[in-house]
């Protein structure tokens, strides 16, 4: 008979998130189904210029992940492993959408293993639909007034829409 685990398996998902996606809620979802608990962490002051301060990234992320109770939204700075470390974390979730993101997903991972040998990185696919989706080119769409439905959540469309107009 296989025994019973009672051990609590947190994981991390983290990233700029500025704004989150539709792609990012859809890991999240997956990721909620799978781990214990997820802690969805902000990095601080990564981009030099972010479309959104830090507390409205907090925001936005604590609007759409209401839903999840075992779905918690902070910030974080310097090191991802330090933070992983001092959250008990054992493991990291990140999304390869294609195989271009694999390369940069897979120096990341290589060197936060180094970091800290006992953090896992897992990688999970989103869905197709979003294969093709970042934050980047939603800003840029968002910008020329050119964003099609669908790919933010209603939240951060609105504050979308008070940002360009
Ligand atoms: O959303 P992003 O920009 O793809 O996320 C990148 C992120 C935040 C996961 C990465 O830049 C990161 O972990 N930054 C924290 C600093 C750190 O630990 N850097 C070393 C990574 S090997």
């Amino acid at each position: 008979m296989a025994s019973e685990r009672s051990r609590t398996i947190t994981a991390i998902y983290p990233g700029s998130f500025d704004p989150v996606t539709n792609g990012h809620l859809d890991l999240i979802a997956r990721g909620a189904k799978i781990f214990d608990k997820l802690i969805v962490a902000i990095t601080r002051n990564l981009e030099k210029d972010p479309l959104f301060e830090i507390q409205e990234r907090v925001e936005m992320l604590e609007t759409v992940t209401f839903d999840w109770k075992n779905v918690e939204v902070d910030v974080f700075d310097g090191l991802l492993m330090d933070y992983a470390r001092a959250r008990n974390a054992s493991v990291v979730l990140r999304g390869i959408r294609a195989v271009s993101d694999y390369e940069y997903e897979l120096q990341m991972a290589m060197m936060n293993r180094k970091i800290e040998p006992h953090i896992e990185t897992v990688f999970m696919l989103p869905g197709e639909a979003y294969s093709y989706l970042s934050s980047r080119l939603v800003k840029e769409l968002a910008r020329l007034n050119g964003l099609p439905k669908g790919l933010v959540p209603a939240a951060v469309e609105q504050r979308l829409r008070l940002k360009f107009g």
